[in-house]
């Protein structure tokens, strides 16, 4: 069969790699992809929103599946673009509709979803524009520190926690102002939950599902989790603390509620559900979803993901699920993200790599291109070595040898990538 890949990350070279090792696949294209996806498909240059011209490739091509990385793409409707017209109806998008994408697209939709099918999150409330009086007083009655959100999609950036009730004040009036534009024109306001953070996966065909690999990324650009957020600096699966009686509370608690929750609700779902958890004094709540896989945990969750992801994607769209077989690779997996000095700042472009396939890993491309053949970074997140180990150690110390191999100028990498979780 033919596949289309829609993204250009770490996250779509992942799984890219995972798809091309599937015997079902005979052609796989990556639209628009990155160096790392042309060593394992055929990029396309289409934008992985530009729906027109992806349905006109699709049917050109003889296309019979989109998987689909990115949010975006999901968030505007794509699922719902393939199916409103006739000559894309029947080729399968592995992606929520835009109505179940709504989980990821808009925090105020999530929360009610969850308070509504009793799913274990934190407690909240949401302000428009005219209510920015009512949701400083309500900022009042929590304790520090406060979190904020965006409704909408913010690329990362529309979470914010503070320290101090003035600075909570502040910064909700600005939001509500338009800091993030139409994104804040509604702000979540949440109460803080402790504790360590694990992302669980699952894919669903709206009735099934089927629980992939967990994981643990590392957001913050510094060693010891300092500093600003990035789009992921490293990722680690297993998660220690996520052991069977914990994720057991996972499943009855969280996925099989959400699962059914968007059933009921007539919310057409066929895809991957990102649950970002928390893990508070031993009980898992949800802190959000995402429609999507999450980069950089793909780069380890595909390492330990031993079925084929293409027979699980058929089952996602046959609406069989239940009869495919989910095993897992039951060694440990490490991801290292390499970035461009100066990121999440301002950063160069365009400086050469080498030594980009260190023995022992699996080397996944973030921001990188290919000028007059020479491999060169494109972007802050550069290139990831993931690998495995007997251990997370083991795992750990393979990734971190192979993020030392690899080379480009003002390279940067966190050392410190598992350790918290005793790699
Ligand atoms: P989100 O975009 O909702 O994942 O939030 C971004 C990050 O903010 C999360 O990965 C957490 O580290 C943190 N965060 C979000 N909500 C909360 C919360 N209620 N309590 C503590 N930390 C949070
Ligand atoms: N690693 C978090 C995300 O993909 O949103």
């Amino acid at each position: 069969m033919k596949i289309l890949l829609l993204g250009s990350g770490g996250r779509e070279h992942a799984l890219a790699w995972k798809i091309a090792q599937s015997e079902k696949v005979d052609k796989l294209f990556i639209a628009p992809g990155n160096a790392g996806t042309a060593q394992v498909g055929e990029n396309v240059p289409i934008k992985a929103d530009d729906f027109e011209a992806i349905g006109r490739f699709v049917t050109m091509h003889g296309v019979d599946m989109v998987v689909v990385g990115p949010e975006d793409p999901l968030v505007k409707g794509i699922y719902d673009y393939f199916k409103a017209n006739d000559a894309l109806a029947d080729v399968p998008v592995i992606g929520p509709s835009k109505s179940g994408a709504m989980l990821e697209g808009s925090k105020d939709f999530a929360k009610g979803f969850m308070k509504r099918h009793g799913i274990p999150t934190a407690a909240y409330a949401t302000f428009d524009g005219t209510q920015v009086e009512e949701g400083c007083r309500f900022l009042e009655t929590l304790r520090p520190p406060y979190v904020l959100k965006a409704d909408g999609l913010c690329a990362g950036k529309g979470v914010l926690i503070l320290d101090t009730l003035d600075a909570a004040q502040r910064e909700l009036r600005e939001m509500l102002g338009g800091m993030f534009g139409t994104a804040s024109s509604r702000v979540v306001i949440e109460e803080f939950l402790d504790g360590i953070e694990c992302s669980v996966f699952a894919l669903t065909d709206g009735t099934h599902y089927a629980i992939l690999p967990e994981a643990k990324d590392y957001k913050r650009i510094g060693e010891g989790d300092t500093g600003l957020n990035t789009g992921g600096m490293g990722s680690v699966s297993p998660v220690p603390f996520a052991d069977e009686a914990w994720m057991k509370k996972v499943e009855e608690r969280i996925v099989r509620p959400t699962v059914e929750g968007l059933a009921a609700e007539g919310l057409d779902y066929k895809g991957f559900i990102f649950f970002g958890l928390i893990n508070c004094a031993g009980e898992p709540k949800v802190i959000e979803y995402n429609c999507r896989m999450g980069d950089p945990e793909t780069e380890t969750v595909m390492l330990r993901l031993k079925s084929d992801v293409v027979d699980l994607f058929e089952g996602v769209a046959a609406g069989d699920l239940d009869r495919r077989r989910v095993e897992f690779d039951p060694r440990a997996a490490v991801c290292v993200m390499c970035v461009s000095g100066g990121y999440p700042g301002a950063y160069g472009k365009g400086y050469p790599i080498a030594d980009a396939q260190p023995d022992g890993c699996v080397v996944f491309h973030a921001g990188t291109a290919l000028k007059d053949g020479q491999l060169v970074t494109s972007g802050g997140r550069v290139i990831a070595a993931s690998a495995y180990g007997s251990t997370l150690c083991e795992a750990l110390d393979r990734a971190m040898e192979g993020a030392r191999t690899i080379q480009f100028e003002k390279k940067y990498f966190r050392t410190d990538i598992g350790r918290d979780l005793g790699a």
